[in-house]
């Protein structure tokens, strides 16, 4: 897919088809009435005839047009012209994609009305706009038999009408957009893919692809179980031991600044199938489990879109990749193991296994004295409970990271949220036969969860996104998300830029 951002007056702009926003109750915001001016009127009479009633997300092709530079005219409601806001922009975006994609329509020139400058800043505006193009064409790679439907013939979007002294900005945008979208497809088909096809060893070798496609500032090291024996990661192996799946521990480094440069280091939990072990999980939606890989996918597509976007910063990901399975051989509740860090962990319940192999990569974090150390997980149910589905929740020991974090979220629309933690939850994990326990009841679950981590960030600056909830959808449109890789993206594009 190309992207452009264009000047000229949206009239003239040259496309297969010109996309433009119509508000409800005919009301037209600048560049509708630019257009209907270049129609002589005959929007304005379309909309009075009842033909067309804005609502928002509504499209309404119109294959025949004179008057235009473009060959086709798309219109998209976007609902009262008084409650305008970037979301609605961003539905109006989707809905419009969703209608080219069913049509031979090859090249569209995007000329939807803008919401107010200072919710989309030129540079968001075109990477929101890349991004969402790039969503609204994401297909699940399902293993379906019958012939795959064509793909959509949309390959070129044009962005405008943009103010001369907002090209370059918008154009940047765009670029990270691009950029963007290839990395949360990687995310999204890593995650759709069912367990006994993603599983550990082929985590693996997706990332090995990768340092293969980023050849000159993407390195790769997998770490196989002798190796994470090596390492003492006591609580990984803890973890694996019910698995007939061998595991992996996956280590991306990207390098973008000078080598002396404190990286960003990532940790993606990569459970590919949690059956919860000898604590097993009841069946309802179990087959939903095989997500529990998203914090690892999310970490594998920030280091793609690292190297896409050419990031001037180091990042380092870190995915501890294994199943949680129920065997002879599977931990038992009352288990005690020893952590990479040396210390002792009493596994009260074996579905609690996230924040399991979460340390031990926590531990192996450590040796590159990050300036920032962020991990991301499906680590608890109790998240869902807290936030439901549209906030990643936020939690950590440095509270300027964790605004970082948060704000990221914001100008993104990938939403995160802040909950508290403190010493008084980290004492709830206390046990009497071991240095720390893996649970502390079901009460603040999410918060325990994270407190259980911190004891294992060795006072470096952390955060932690439990994606429970975000990360994919339930129902019948059950699938992978892309999150929280927009707010990620953000995050470091940031950083990058100093
Ligand atoms: N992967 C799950 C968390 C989860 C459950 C995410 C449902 C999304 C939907 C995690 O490993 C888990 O099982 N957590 C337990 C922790 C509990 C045993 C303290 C949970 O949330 O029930
Ligand atoms: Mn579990
Ligand atoms: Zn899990």
């Amino acid at each position: 897919m190309r992207f452009e951002a264009f000047n000229r007056r949206a009239a003239r702009q040259r496309a297969d088809c010109l996309v433009i926003g119509v508000f409800e109750r005919g009301e037209l915001g600048p560049i509708a009435a630019a257009v209907n001016g270049a129609l002589r009127g005959r929007l304005a009479a379309l909309l009075s005839r009842g033909d067309f009633s804005g609502r928002a997300q509504e499209t309404l092709l119109l294959p025949e047009v004179t008057g235009l530079a473009a060959g086709r005219l798309l219109l998209v409601g976007l609902g009262p012209r008084a409650q305008f806001s970037r979301r609605v922009w961003r539905k109006g975006l989707q809905a419009a994609v969703g209608a080219l994609a069913r049509t031979r329509i090859a090249s569209a020139a995007l000329a939807l009305e803008r919401p107010g400058g200072r919710e989309l800043p030129d540079y968001y505006l075109g990477r929101a706009t890349a991004e969402g193009v790039g969503a609204a064409l994401y297909r699940i790679n399902d293993l379906k038999s019958a012939r795959r439907p064509r793909p959509p013939a949309l390959s070129l979007v044009r962005l405008g009408p943009i103010e001369p002294d907002s090209l370059a900005a918008v154009r940047a945008g765009l670029s990270d957009g691009a950029a963007l979208a290839e990395s949360a497809a990687l995310l999204r088909d890593l995650a759709n893919l069912p367990a006994n096809v993603c599983t550990p060893r082929y985590l693996a070798a997706r990332a090995r692809e990768l340092a293969r496609a980023h050849r000159r500032r993407l390195r790769v090291r997998i770490l196989d179980e002798a190796a994470i024996r090596r390492q003492r990661m006591g609580c990984l192996l803890a973890v694996t031991r019910g698995s007939e799946e061998p595991p992996r521990f996956i280590v991306l480094e990207y390098r973008g600044a000078r080598r002396g440069q404190a990286p960003v280091v990532l940790v993606g939990k990569g459970v590919t199938f949690d059956t919860g072990g000898i604590s097993l999980k009841d069946p309802q939606a179990m087959d939903e489990m095989k997500f529990d890989m998203c914090g690892a996918a999310t970490v594998l597509a920030a280091l793609d879109y690292s190297a896409r976007a050419a990031l001037r910063l180091n990042v380092v990901g870190l995915v501890p990749a294994c199943e949680n399975m129920p065997d002879g051989r599977a931990i038992k509740p009352g288990d005690i193991v020893t952590s990479a860090s040396g210390q002792t962990v009493e596994i009260l319940n074996t579905d609690a296994e996230g924040r399991l192999i979460l340390s031990d990569a926590l531990t192996y974090a450590r040796r590159y004295h990050p300036a920032a150390l962020v991990d991301f997980a499906t680590l608890t149910g109790a998240c869902v409970v807290a936030l439901g589905h549209h906030y990643s929740a936020v939690l950590g020991n440095d509270a300027p990271l964790q605004s970082e974090l948060v704000q990221a979220g914001e100008r993104t629309e990938d939403w995160a949220w802040q909950l508290p933690l403190s010493e008084d939850y980290t004492e709830q994990l206390r046990s009497n036969f071991a240095d720390v326990a893996n649970v502390a009841g079901r009460d603040g679950g999410a918060i325990t969860a994270a407190a259980f981590l911190g004891k294992f960030t060795g006072g470096l600056a952390w955060a932690h996104l439990d994606i429970a909830g975000t990360a994919w959808t339930s129902g019948k449109d059950k699938g992978a998300t892309g999150r929280p890789l927009s707010l990620v993206a953000d995050f470091l594009s940031r950083r990058a830029r100093g």
